[in-house]
């Protein structure tokens, strides 16, 4: 019997109440569905600090315990979804933060990008893609966008219904992670 895929899902926004941690939460489901394990990795909790190595990571040189730490949870990864909002048309600085910390355990991991706002999120997504391009992830279909309507947030900008938000873009978001389990599963299989 073969083994199911790892697929990651990184949260993004590390705010102390934020939307991304329950999106996240119900992406579990939908990884499971599509055959995978789900690992979460929350940047908040992940508590990285501004890239703080003397060396690039295209050395492969990782001196600090957080950095190998972070490396050996990447690398233990068969796929990643990359959950992202739309913070000024762009990504949340602390996930480019995560991403700069690595370089060869990004490369050729099959990934999908799901990112939310006003938008659904799609000039982070657009921006976070054409990073992910660059260091290599292979990233799977065109990800999903979750745009957000007014009933979602009540008067003090909290999400009211993450699970009601989700269940809007479930169908895309199950089309997005089976490719991406797909592809980590073919990789696991030419191992
Ligand atoms: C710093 C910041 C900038 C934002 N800029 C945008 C934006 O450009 N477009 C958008 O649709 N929403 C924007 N928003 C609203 C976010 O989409 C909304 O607050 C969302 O909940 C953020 O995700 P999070 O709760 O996971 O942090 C911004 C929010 C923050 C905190």
């Amino acid at each position: 019997m073969s083994a199911r895929p790892r697929i990651g899902i990184i949260v993004g926004s590390t705010r102390p109440v934020r939307v991304g941690r329950p999106v996240a939460d119900e992406l579990v489901s939908i990884i499971e569905t599509a055959g995978a394990d789900a690992v979460m990795l929350d940047l908040a909790e992940q508590r990285l600090p501004l890239l703080d190595e003397a060396l690039p990571p295209a050395s492969g040189v990782r001196t600090n315990d957080h950095t190998i730490a972070w490396a050996e949870q990447i690398d233990a990864l068969d796929g990643i979804v990359f959950l992202t909002p739309d913070y000024n048309s762009g990504y949340p600085a602390a996930l480019k933060n995560a991403i700069d910390y690595l370089k060869a355990e990004w490369e050729g991991k099959p990934a999908a990008i799901v990112s939310y706002g006003w938008a659904g999120g799609r000039s982070a997504a657009a921006q976070l893609a054409s990073v992910l391009r660059y260091i290599g992830v292979a990233l799977q279909g065109a990800g999903v966008q979750m745009p957000f309507q007014s009933t979602d947030f009540d008067e003090s900008m909290r999400m009211v219904d993450a699970p009601a938000f989700v269940a809007r873009s479930r169908d895309e978001l199950q089309a997005s992670i089976e490719l991406v389990v797909a592809a980590a599963a073919d990789e696991l299989v030419a191992v």
